[in-house]
């Protein structure tokens, strides 16, 4: 099927097609790549010759003189970088000589990178050599983000996903420029990041049987985590790391029993039940641990945050909860990383570079509008739209559905500027999706409650407001069931969506 140019999600802020300008990827065809845009060529070559079987080759343009930008090469496609662009932004260009591709920086031509795919027939996705004619539609995008944090969270606490696993999530995520995957790494049934001052974590909550029901087991060593980082960076994904405290931390007590109150070790959970465990705010063997815990994950992480979580906290007194944070955030900074919490976190006193994470229901909610005013910066992910474990219906599984069901209109249907009195614009670091993993089993589960309510928060974080609109949307995410299908990427086939 013929696309569109303006046939994309996140819908790009500007789009000017000239139906009569299209331009054909042939056998011969070249790729130059100026200097800064090497890397993004690869993906982009990487892209490209699976299902067109040509070569693609990659050189620095036919003018490449020292120092100077190469020309682009006729009938080629070009990629540069303007930095007047903008962090983020990008233009792509398609006319009979060619496509161009310009980045305001690496990840802004990255983005150009999944538009020109998304332009593309679907077959472009095949792993094999497909026999397809791979025009592109011509005329001009010029695209740019509303928000700097788009992020999607994967839980590996209660069901734990391998390296493997996490790389193909983050894979499909990019395609819609996610630059954010917050892992939760922690909870009352499983520790999966190996701390090496305190290797008993892993030992004892990493293992067999430690996910929800009995799942598992599994925890990433620091190089296997290193190296998962390192593979989000080359795509433009910032990792943000949780720890849950000072609830959510049964599966560490088990492994530390002096992190209880009274030393003794509780037996492990695989239930679903949240709000019983808390560290001890008045115990140093607490700050001693989550000391040892933040200096490590800071270390290896080049990001700049260190989400704390915060939430749930039933089992910790107010005055604890309190005492607890009040300790704990300056550690965050020793490390020199900035601090991110649930939204729960508004009631401890915070330093301002603090960021909340609204996951809240009702917008009644005035903690984290009073944080808001006094600048701390907000991630909305309300969890009757962006949770993407809420089951799509009633008769959908897997899923939860205590934020209510959420189906691909209600997922679309909002807007982060407007879900709190109080929480504008410009108090919004971004949103994020997180998908908790409670009732999931494998990747195909986690991809079907992703796919499609992912793409729908992504344009929200993204496209200018002016775009958005439900008709199109829905127009558009139809034609994604093949990209998925030919990616072996399992999506729920949402019935108010008209597939091809
Ligand atoms: C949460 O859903 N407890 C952040």
């Amino acid at each position: 099927m013929t696309r569109e140019l303006g046939d994309v999600i996140p819908a790009p802020g500007e789009v000017r097609p000239d139906p009569a300008a299209g331009f054909t990827i042939e056998t011969g065809v070249t790729i130059s790549a100026a200097p800064g845009t090497e890397a993004v060529a690869e993906h982009l070559a990487a892209a490209l010759r699976p299902a067109t079987g040509f070569d693609l080759p990659i050189g620095p343009g036919p003018d490449a003189g020292a120092g100077a930008v190469p020309a682009r090469t006729p009938g080629g496609i070009h990629l540069e970088l303007d930095e007047t662009l903008g962090d983020e932004a990008y233009r792509m260009v398609v006319d009979p000589g060619g496509i161009v591709l310009t980045g305001g920086d690496p990840a802004g031509l990255f983005y150009a990178v999944q538009t020109l795919r998304q332009v593309l027939p679907a077959e472009i996705h095949a792993d094999g050599p497909r026999e397809t004619v791979w025009t592109v539609p011509g005329g001009l995008i010029a695209d740019r983000p509303r928000f700097g944090y788009r992020g999607a969270m994967l839980d590996v606490a209660r069901h734990f996903f391998s390296v493997a696993e996490v790389e193909s999530y983050l894979d499909a995520l990019v395609q819609f420029k996610i630059n954010h995957l917050h892992l939760h790494l922690t909870d009352d049934q499983g520790w999966r990041l190996e701390i090496e001052s305190r290797p008993e974590l892993t030992v004892v909550s990493g293992g067999a049987g430690t996910g929800v029901d009995g799942a598992g087991p599994g925890f990433y060593t620091q190089d296997e985590y290193a190296g998962l980082v390192a593979y989000a960076a080359a795509r433009f994904v910032t990792i943000v790391p949780e720890f849950d405290m000072p609830g959510h931390v049964n599966a560490a007590q088990v492994a530390y029993p002096e992190l209880t109150a009274d030393g003794v070790a509780p037996g492990p959970r695989t239930d679903l039940e949240v709000g019983y465990s808390s560290l001890v705010a008045g115990k140093e063997e607490t700050y001693a641990f989550v000391e040892d815990v933040l200096r490590e994950v800071a270390a290896l992480t080049p990001g700049p945050y260190l989400h704390i979580g915060g939430d749930e906290a039933q089992a910790t007194t107010p005055e604890d909860y309190r005492a607890f944070i009040g300790r704990v955030l300056p550690l965050v900074a020793k490390y020199g990383k900035r601090p991110v919490g649930w939204h729960e976190l508004a009631g401890a006193d915070l330093p301002g570079d603090a960021i909340l994470q609204y996951w809240g229901i009702d917008a009644a909610d005035d903690t984290t509008a009073g944080a808001a005013a006094r600048g701390h910066q907000v991630i909305m992910s309300p969890a009757d739209r962006s949770y993407l474990d809420m089951r799509y219906a009633a008769d959908t599984r897997p899923g939860l559905d205590w934020a209510g069901v959420t189906d691909v209109e209600k997922a679309y249907g909002w807007d982060p500027a407007g879900r709190l009195p109080g929480v504008g614009e410009d108090n919004l670091l971004g949103v994020e999706a997180p998908l908790w993993s409670e009732t999931l089993r494998s990747l195909a589960d986690a991809q079907t409650m992703t796919f499609p309510r992912l793409p729908a928060i992504a344009e929200i974080g993204w496209s200018p407001r002016v775009t958005h609109d439900w008709e199109s949307f829905r127009r558009r995410l139809a034609a994604f069931g093949p990209r998925w299908r030919e990616q072996g990427i399992a999506y729920h086939p949402a019935p108010e969506i008209p597939w091809q």
